[in-house]
């Protein structure tokens, strides 16, 4: 696991322990290795270095300032998908014209937003969405540079929430509808188009599905040319995944071997999206476990974390490993883990061998660092939980744990 390591009978993020992060700021908490974060970042860009491109960061996979930060500071950029990514982004220190604003839903207000910012372009979605940028970019005197996703209809063989490039889903502009694109982009006097962007997936762990992706926007990118459109960008998403249970998810240099052929021959500027590559192990998410109840057959260790924190196993019957943080790592009792949380749904692991663990101990749930935090919610008005970052043997809270106050904070008792 990237910045996490057992020694002297305890996991470690880098140089700490956690179970000295625990005793400092308690738990649950996020803890994020910001090396790890850097060094994935470092892997993609490395792997693309023969080819002019920007990673643009997706935020939406795990959008801590400081995490972003870091990546900033090596030349990363940001992919984000909402006005409030894009102002956590710009929070973060990414500079505009390393941002790319994608999504299904951009309002009036976000697409002005991003145009005052100076963003470098739009991914834009459906022609509705080429309409509204065109007319909010006409009001405010600008030229909207857009990028326009196409649906290529190729299955990642992934899980089918995650599943974005196939026609059925909501995502990109159908291939055949292109004519009609073009014609509506025709008149529209406040847009370049000068992009196109596929991304079919999430956690994928084949680099096929991503070179056939790559073939499709190929042959798009040529016919846009002869169109008369100068596209120099191809963006290809994010979807690369990563081991949470023991698949040997590719490298980028493997995608790479796929992507860099089509891109020399275009000639373009290549865009990527991760967001789960570069976060997904860089953080964990630290629990204690607060009962172990035995019912009938069954042993329950009930944590004091659970899918408000980390909804991943409940939304998508996703595997995280599990460990106690300290003490004996042998598994020897078939267990659920569960949160605290009046849902049947809340629950980590379902039948899980795992090491006898007691009242207090601490917990290490591993993968949490994409798809985690930023997917949390206070459901049972249960405060967020914090993340703290660490450096080599530093560490700091980098967000701080909700209190019940924040919980009632923007709510008035009304007649
Ligand atoms: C358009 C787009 N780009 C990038 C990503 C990031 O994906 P991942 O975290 O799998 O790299 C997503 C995730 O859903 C996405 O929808």
């Amino acid at each position: 696991m990237n910045g996490f390591h057992f020694k002297n009978n305890q996991w470690m993020a880098d140089g700490v322990a956690l179970s000295k992060i625990a005793d400092k700021v308690g738990t649950p908490a996020y803890v994020y290795s910001l090396s790890a974060f850097e060094d994935r970042f470092k892997e993609i860009d490395q792997a693309y270095r023969s080819v002019p491109h920007l990673v643009a960061y997706s935020l939406k996979a795990n959008g801590n300032l400081s995490v972003v930060n870091a990546l900033a500071k090596l030349g990363c950029g940001a992919d984000v998908v909402s006005g409030g990514e894009l102002f956590k982004a710009r929070s973060a220190g990414v500079p505009a014209s390393k941002i790319i604003f994608a999504g299904v839903g951009k309002t009036d207000e976000e697409i002005a937003y991003a145009l005052h910012e100076g963003i470098r372009y739009f991914n834009v979605e459906s022609i509705p969405e080429i309409l509204a940028i065109n007319e909010v970019a006409a009001r405010m005197k600008k030229t909207a540079p857009i990028a326009i996703r196409f649906n290529p209809d190729v299955d990642p063989h992934t899980h089918h929430y995650i599943t974005t490039g196939k026609k059925e889903t909501k995502f990109g502009v159908f291939l055949g509808d292109v004519d009609k694109v073009i014609k509506v982009v025709r008149q529209s006097r406040s847009i370049q188009w000068t992009g196109v962007h596929a991304h079919i997936g999430s956690q994928m762990t084949q680099t096929a599905p991503v070179g056939r992706a790559a073939k499709v926007v190929e042959k798009l990118v040529l016919q846009l040319r002869k169109e008369g459109f100068p596209i120099h960008t191809v963006n290809l998403g994010g979807g690369y995944g990563i081991d949470y249970k023991g698949e040997k998810p590719p490298k980028a240099s493997q995608y790479a071997a796929l992507v860099l052929p089509v891109i020399k021959r275009l000639n373009a500027t290549l865009v990527l999206e991760p967001g789960r590559f570069i976060s997904g192990n860089s953080g964990v998410l630290l629990s204690k476990v607060t009962y172990v109840k035995q019912s009938g057959s069954k042993t329950f260790y009930i944590l004091d974390s659970g899918m408000g924190e980390l909804i991943r196993p409940s939304l998508y019957e996703a595997y995280h490993r599990i460990a106690p943080a300290q003490g004996p790592q042998a598994p020897k009792q078939v267990v659920d883990v569960v949160g605290p949380i009046c849902e049947s749904g809340d629950f980590f692991a379902k039948g899980r061998k795992l090491p006898l663990m007691k009242r207090g101990d601490l917990v290490v749930v591993f993968s949490a660092g994409a798809y985690g935090s930023v997917m949390g919610s206070t459901y049972n008005a249960r405060p967020l939980p914090p993340e703290v970052v660490v450096r080599g043997s530093r560490f700091a809270v980098a967000r701080e744990r909700q209190t019940w106050e924040d919980l009632v904070q923007n709510e008035r008792i009304v007649v």
